[in-house]
């Protein structure tokens, strides 16, 4: 297996530390330990925990905790991964082989297409266009399906566009995937950062043969647990379950006792209430950055998530574009190349409000010297 570099990865791996204004995470500003849980839980519960391997696919409670974040699931259905990667990972590797077709949504998390291609097999292109506010075109994906087509792979909400599927969308896609028994893959992490508050629908459930991964990166503001997860049929599950044992075997036990934490009905509601309200009000200061730029940027707002995908119209290559906002200002975004399509940068508006404020000032002033 030969794998490309995954671009974006280690863009934001080699500089997201290096600058005063990050603006190319793409989740919501990270908690403290402190802000997650108090110093009684972790004298009296984490201190005295064995930190060993724990269970390889996720304890019980943890599985039992995310599956009812899915209508009906139980914890058979549920692998916990190491973070949303690692549950991609898992899926793609176990549904292809060299010399299959899949059909990928794009623009992308670039990780899935890439892989697909590193394990020999073909990614046919399903592009979300600008000119449909980012939307899906439903013939275009019957064009793309054949019999050879092994999985869909969709990423909703959207990343970078933060788009959402209509319900009638969703069950399109599904009906394709079912002619030629293929499967639906939904990488769903940014879901629950909805701007409108209802929920993002999730695949599963909604078709047989539908896999869905997810994790505590995005909205539950608590990346560095590293705990994702694959929701699905039982028996794939456990058969996902053996490849996890060739590369991480069990999510780290640290992780898996916070993220139960953290999904307890009491503490998963006032994370909630925290993003939605770090989401809301930045999201109003992005707006207003923009229509203050008035036409140098364009957007297609997103409809959840804490990213957004900006068109901007001086003439000049997005990859540059970002590289003098980093070296000269001290701002990191994330070019459109990185997504194979110039003239766009993704900019995260869930970190911190002085923060994102300061940079896109920077990058308004920068964009401004190009016109
Ligand atoms: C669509 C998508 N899937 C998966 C991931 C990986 O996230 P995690 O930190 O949960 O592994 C990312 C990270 O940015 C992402 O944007």
């Amino acid at each position: 297996m030969k794998i490309e570099r995954f671009e974006m990865e280690r863009f934001q791996s080699t500089w997201e530390h290096t600058v005063e204004f990050n603006l190319a995470d793409s989740g919501v500003l990270p908690l403290t330990l402190a802000g997650l849980v108090d110093h009684t839980w972790v004298q009296e519960v984490l201190a005295h925990e064995p930190i060993g391997y724990g269970m390889t696919n996720g304890s019980l409670e943890l599985r039992t905790e995310i599956a009812g974040l899915y209508h009906a699931a139980g914890p058979e259905h549920v692998l916990v991964t190491s973070g949303s990667a690692e549950a991609n990972f898992l899926v793609t590797w176990a549904l292809l082989q060299p010399g299959d077709e899949a059909v990928v949504m794009l623009p992308n998390y670039m990780q899935i297409p890439l892989l697909i291609r590193g394990l020999g097999a073909e990614a046919k292109t399903w592009w979300l266009t600008e000119a449909n506010q980012w939307g899906p075109d439903l013939d275009d994906l019957a064009r793309l399906v054949s019999p050879r087509t092994k999985a869909i792979f969709v990423c909703n909400p959207n990343n970078p566009t933060g788009a959402v599927l209509t319900i009638e969308a969703m069950n399109a896609i599904c009906e394709m995937a079912a002619k030629v028994n293929a499967w639906v893959v939904a990488d769903e992490v940014y879901r629950g950062g909805e701007r409108d508050g209802h929920t993002t629908p999730s695949f599963w459930a909604r078709y047989a043969r539908a896999l869905v991964t997810g994790g505590m990166s995005k909205v539950f503001g608590l990346p560095g647990l590293r705990i994702g997860w694959i929701v699905g049929p039982h028996d794939m599950i456990d058969s996902l379950w053996s490849y996890h044992d060739y590369t991480t075997i069990s999510p780290n036990l640290i992780g898996d006792r916070l993220a139960l934490m953290a999904l307890t009905p009491r503490t998963r509601q006032r994370l909630a209430l925290r993003a939605q309200s770090i989401l809301s009000e930045n999201f109003l200061l992005l707006s207003r950055w923009v229509d203050d730029l008035e036409g140098l940027v364009t957007w297609t707002p997103p409809q959840a998530g804490a990213i957004a995908f900006l068109r901007y119209h001086p003439k000049t290559n997005s990859t540059e574009l970002a590289t003098r906002l980093r070296k000269e200002h001290d701002v990191l975004v994330v070019p459109g190349d990185h997504f194979q399509m110039d003239g766009f940068i993704r900019v995260g508006f869930g970190g911190e409000r002085r923060l994102l404020e300061e940079g896109l000032r920077r990058t308004g002033d920068l964009l401004r010297s190009l016109r």
